[in-house]
């Protein structure tokens, strides 16, 4: 699939853009503060009605004043269709094909991988970014795991509430037992999910890695579930196990006032020849892995689509050395992928080996250069 045309107005500084794209590379470049992560966050927006850079949606609406106001059209399999996100004053709209649909039923139509400055944090970060990556990937595949996630989220928080009630005593624990066979029911479905997506994306690494590293570099990906089981877990023993951990530590979860073991303190370990990245990476294997994770995305979101997605790059430049950069555009030159990516170093983008549409950003408007 790819998008065809991308329209924003009052998004950040954007002024009335509106760009048509073509289905191979398309290179924003501009100087500093001019806009060119703001068209990559517009298209963000569309794909998934949330931004990268904020959780606040007003901050995107222009400091002038709303409404704010991104549209796409793209091309798929399926034909043509569109999006639109409209933001006026508390009041949001989710539009597909003209349809204002809740946030799960918009999500998901516009497949698409994004890699940005913040999401570095996924393997320099706490283990909260990996598990984030992990949801995100799921979700972007299937929009109802938001809703088993919430269900898991909920349902810790009350037997939470529980636990800090009979620290209180203000209650007997009898009660916990019917939250723990809930939370171990909901606690299973966030981890299936987890797992079997954290294997597919194993499963990818391979070919993005050779091409990255053309000297043989080995990343390997291994989903680290919470509670660790002492040996190799089969998935289906995973509730039990749990349980078991549930009980074990009552008297701490009670002493704590939280839940001690779960989904919510699972992580993943990303190794490059076996050195874990997150605590003795190399700024540029961090980067070279997180690329490498990037594209396994790509081809597990293509997998599922049964068409290729969209790949969304900001600062081009600073993750990628030249030679990488290269090779980069090439796998998605030749993989058919439509690339839109952001720099503020034209000339980088003029040694690309892939032809490109060459985008000046400058003060919020865009002029396509050739
Ligand atoms: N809500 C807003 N309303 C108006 N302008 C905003 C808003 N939020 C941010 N800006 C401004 O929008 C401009 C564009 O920011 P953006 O991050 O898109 O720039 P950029 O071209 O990616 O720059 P860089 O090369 O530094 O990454 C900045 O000058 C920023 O201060
Ligand atoms: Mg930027």
């Amino acid at each position: 699939m790819w998008l065809r045309k991308i329209e924003a107005d009052r998004l950040r500084n954007l002024k009335a853009v509106s760009l048509d794209l073509d289905a191979g590379l398309t290179v924003l470049s501009g100087r500093n503060g001019q806009g060119k992560s703001s068209i990559l966050e517009s298209i963000y927006l569309l794909a998934t009605g949330r931004s990268f850079r904020t959780r606040k949606q007003d901050e995107l609406v222009a400091w002038s004043g709303g409404p704010m106001r991104v549209a796409g059209d793209y091309q798929w399999r399926g034909g043509r269709s569109s999006l639109a996100v409209i933001q006026d004053g508390p009041a949001r709209a989710l539009l597909a094909d003209g349809l204002d649909l809740p946030f799960e039923e918009y999500i998901g139509r516009l497949g698409m991988v994004d890699l940005t400055a913040e999401r570095m944090q996924v393997l320099r970060g706490g283990p909260e970014e990996r598990r984030r990556f992990l949801d995100r990937g799921i979700v972007g595949l299937s929009p109802s795991f938001l809703r088993i996630l919430g269900e898991y989220r909920q349902i810790r928080a009350q037997r939470n509430a529980l636990l800090r009630a009979m620290a209180g005593g203000r209650t007997r624990s009898n009660q916990l037992e019917a939250w723990d066979q809930r939370l171990v029911q909901a606690a299973g479905r966030v981890h299936r999910g987890r797992r079997e997506y954290a294997v597919l994306l194993a499963g990818k690494l391979g070919e993005p890695c050779r091409r990255l590293y053309p000297d043989g570099a080995e990343l390997t990906l291994r989903y680290q579930p919470s509670p660790a089981a002492s040996r190799e877990m089969d998935p289906s023993e995973y509730e039990s196990v749990l349980l078991a951990a549930l009980e074990k530590n009552r008297e701490r979860d009670i002493g704590l006032g939280f839940t001690a073991s779960g989904p919510h303190r699972d992580d993943l370990t990303v190794e490059m020849d076996g050195t874990d990245l997150r605590k003795f990476g190399s700024a540029g294997q961090v980067r070279g892995a997180m690329v490498a994770m990037k594209l396994a995305k790509l081809a597990r979101l293509q997998e599922d689509l049964e068409e290729s997605p969209i790949f969304v790059m900001d600062d081009f430049d600073s993750d990628l050395d030249e030679e990488r950069a290269a090779i980069l555009a090439k796998y998605l030159h030749t993989g058919g992928f439509q690339a839109i990516v952001a720099t503020s170093k034209e000339e980088f983008a003029l040694r690309l080996p892939v032809p490109f549409r060459n985008v000046k950003v400058a003060d919020g408007t865009v002029s396509v250069i050739a």
